[in-house]
């Protein structure tokens, strides 16, 4: 891990129990290699968990199973820094310095938030869910990282970040990172399998729509066969046209590596059920080692919670450093030791 290396930083929730195909395809691949060419961080963000409500002992578990899929997609701990949010506390203390340079209106026009409040009722939604970006802007800040690779739903969020990285250093002189997101084209929208003209998630989807991947191999199959495909029969990549054909066409050329219009010479002529049987049994073939691997590390939590603690000891030496810097520059007073 050299550090003349640019820095990469990403976080995913620990809230679903499984990834999705989604979260894999449109966020932790790009984790996974980009742990070769950047000083890579990675989280399982439980703070931002409990912005909705979560039962503890779920909480727990699916902290260490975020963990562990991590791991089994890829992570490798000597290439990456792995840790827990809640582990590192500055994510909360720069939190807060940064809710109060974030402007109340600006805040109020993240779609996510709009999104989950609406889904939740106003009088429901907690501040939390309101500043829930805002913690996020800390997570990215605090490791000046200059890459941030998510799905396309996270966008606005790092369009906030990098305004506030830039008021912050504007006010207070240069201390922080101003970052990018990294962003794939092709993946940083997968869409559900039963309706195409909604992104796969775990909150939106209906059952049939979306592939957790640690579900029986044999019910993502079937899923993946039953998928809503359009009229006509061709196989041809055209996301307004075919936007059900598209998805299956993108997620099959990330999984295998074949571009997409090798894949639509290899299927010319053939039908949607051909595509979506070879689908299936190309997903299958990718999961099952990706299953075995995290269920490693599931019966081995001693291997696992040491794995985190290291993460989190070189996660908050470079978190307290960025944290004493923006102290300092806010003006507050030193601790004397
Ligand atoms: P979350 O589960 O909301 O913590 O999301 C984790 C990561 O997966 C984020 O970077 C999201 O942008 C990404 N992601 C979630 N759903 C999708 C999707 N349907 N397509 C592509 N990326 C996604
Ligand atoms: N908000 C992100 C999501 O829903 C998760 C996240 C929290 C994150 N902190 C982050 C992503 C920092 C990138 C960088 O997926």
């Amino acid at each position: 891990m050299a550090s003349d290396r640019p820095r990469v930083l990403s976080g995913i929730q620990p809230t679903a129990g499984s990834f999705h195909l989604g979260n894999y395809l449109g966020a932790v691949r790009q984790w996974v290699a980009m742990q070769e060419t950047h000083d890579a961080f990675y989280m399982v963000v439980d703070l931002h968990a409990i912005t909705v409500p979560q039962d503890p002992a779920e909480l727990r578990a699916n902290t260490r199973l975020a963990a562990a899929q991590l791991l089994g997609a890829g992570l490798d701990p000597d290439r990456c820094t792995l840790f827990v949010q809640s582990h590192v506390p500055e994510h909360a203390q720069l939190g807060w310095v940064m809710n109060c340079l974030t402007g109340f209106g600006e805040a109020s026009r993240m779609t996510q938030f709009k999104d989950k409040s609406a889904k939740q009722g106003a009088d429901r939604a907690t501040v939390g869910l309101f500043t829930y970006p805002i913690l996020q802007i800390a997570d990215i800040l605090l490791y000046q990282a200059n890459a941030v690779p998510v799905g396309e739903d996270q966008r606005q969020h790092i369009e906030l970040t990098r305004d506030l990285a830039e008021r912050f250093n504007g006010r207070y002189g240069q201390t922080f990172t101003v970052p990018a997101p990294y962003i794939v084209k092709e993946t940083a929208k997968i869409f559900d399998l039963q309706d195409p003209a909604i992104k796969m998630s775990k909150s939106a989807s209906a059952p049939k729509g979306i592939i957790n991947l640690l579900d029986e191999p044999k019910t993502s199959a079937k899923k993946i066969k039953s998928a809503v495909t359009d009229t006509g029969t061709e196989i041809r990549f055209d996301e307004t046209g075919k936007p059900g054909i598209s998805n299956l066409l993108t997620i099959y050329s990330t999984l295998t590596g074949a571009g997409v219009s090798e894949l639509e010479k290899k299927y010319e002529g053939k039908g949607y059920g051909a595509l979506k049987t070879d689908l299936a049994e190309v997903f299958v073939d990718w999961v099952t080692p990706f299953r075995a691997r995290t269920q490693e590390f599931l019966d081995d939590p001693e291997t696992l919670d040491s794995i985190l603690a290291k993460g989190a000891e070189k996660a908050r030496a470079v978190a307290a450093e960025t944290l004493a810097q923006a102290y300092d520059r806010v003006g507050f007073l030193p601790a004397k030791h």
